[in-house]
């Protein structure tokens, strides 16, 4: 059986609509861990052994988070700095050849905001990664109009939310 593993960076969970609603169903399949960074980590003092350990064990990687600044979370951008380090990730002894990766964020903005030249240079670091690290990319799942602005635009994000969830599923289980 493979495992998969979702690394999630959202700082304020509590009230998060969309990375809450994925995380969640994703955390119901089976053989999948969630680990939440800003939970582990409040002080950024990232256990660097135990995410090695973590990630050895998955066959699959999904990078979780809110777009930030058409960018990755803070915590995210040093979760990799830290773990990702030469003689594990690459160079001399690199592990983690050949797991797969997905990249899956949610965005606040509508779709018309975000044709694929934008998605594509939110996704280069990511794809750097992998193909650095000798990884297999598996692509991106992203959603727009994730936003709790009225109590319409919340429901319409729940349910983007949930296809959302359901995409990715589909995805680790093929
Ligand atoms: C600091 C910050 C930066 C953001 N930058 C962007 C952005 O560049 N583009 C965008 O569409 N939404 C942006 N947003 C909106 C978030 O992407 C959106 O709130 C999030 O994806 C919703 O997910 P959640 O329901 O899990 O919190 C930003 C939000 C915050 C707090």
């Amino acid at each position: 059986m493979s495992n998969t593993l979702m690394i999630l960076a959202h700082p304020v969970i509590e009230n998060s609509i969309g990375n809450k609603i994925i995380s969640d169903n994703f955390s119901k399949a089976d053989n999948t861990e969630v680990r939440h960074l800003d939970k582990l980590y409040p002080d950024f003092n990232i256990d660097v052994n135990a995410e090695q350990e973590a990630l050895l064990k998955a066959d699959t990687i999904i990078f979780q988070f809110p777009l930030f600044w058409y960018n990755m979370p803070a915590m995210l951008k040093h979760w990799i700095d830290k773990v990702f380090e030469y003689g594990f990730a690459f160079g001399t002894g690199a592990q983690l050849t050949g797991k797969k990766v997905v990249l899956s964020f949610t965005i606040g903005s509508p779709v018309s905001s975000y044709p694929n030249e934008i998605i594509q240079k939110i996704a280069f670091p990511f794809q750097g990664l992998a193909e650095y690290c000798k990884l297999q990319y598996l692509g991106e799942i992203f959603c727009n109009d994730i936003n709790g602005y009225s109590e319409a635009a919340k429901e319409n994000a729940t349910d983007i939310a949930n296809k959302h969830a359901q995409k990715l599923l589909e995805l680790i289980n093929n």
